[in-house]
């Protein structure tokens, strides 16, 4: 979708904050290590400044990452998961992430895999949006809520006490 014709309010993103973070996850898909698949993916989160932070330009507030595969196939990782994960030991918390970009090397838009989908569930609020990039930098947009509908997230947790609680007697 060419980015005139998205009213990016209602995703609370400048159109600056989001050419920078497709600019990132294009970029990011060339630190995948792919050997088995040679499908590239990169990822990149755009974040709330922490709180210490004195350099709060959206160019410092990008974590990306990439997919990591495995000579046992089942063990690669995908791209989503290493930006959260990486944006978590960076000390960024649950709701920090205001947007995720996605990046691969085909004409379609690849949308997160269902693992990752719940992954990004559980830091992500349901407007979240989620742009997926195609090979030349094209991109559809969903929300986290678009993207993994009725979904089980930490908010549906009762405190363990609470549930055992309940139990008892
Ligand atoms: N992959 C991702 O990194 N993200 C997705 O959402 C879909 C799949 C990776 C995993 C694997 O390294 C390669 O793409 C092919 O499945």
């Amino acid at each position: 979708m060419p980015v005139e014709e998205l009213n990016l309010d209602q995703y609370r993103i400048t159109a600056q904050e989001l050419q920078a973070l497709s600019a990132k996850c294009l970029e990011a898909r060339e630190r995948a290590y792919c050997p088995y698949s040679q499908f590239r993916v990169g990822a990149a989160l755009l974040l709330r400044p922490q709180s210490e932070s004195t350099t709060a330009t959206a160019e410092h507030n990008i974590v990306i990452g990439a997919n990591v595969e495995n000579a046992a196939y089942p063990v690669g990782t995908c791209a989503e998961r290493v930006a959260v994960g990486t944006a978590v030991v960076q000390g960024y918390k649950r709701g920090d992430i205001r947007a995720v970009g996605v990046a691969t090397d085909i004409e379609g838009y690849c949308s997160p895999c269902g693992m990752c989908r719940q992954f990004l569930r559980e830091f992500l609020d349901l407007d979240t949006p989620i742009f997926m990039h195609n090979k030349d930098g094209n991109f559809q947009v969903k929300t986290m809520g678009e993207l993994l509908p009725m979904s089980f997230g930490p908010d549906v947790l009762p405190p363990p006490e609470e549930l055992l609680a309940s139990r008892a007697g």
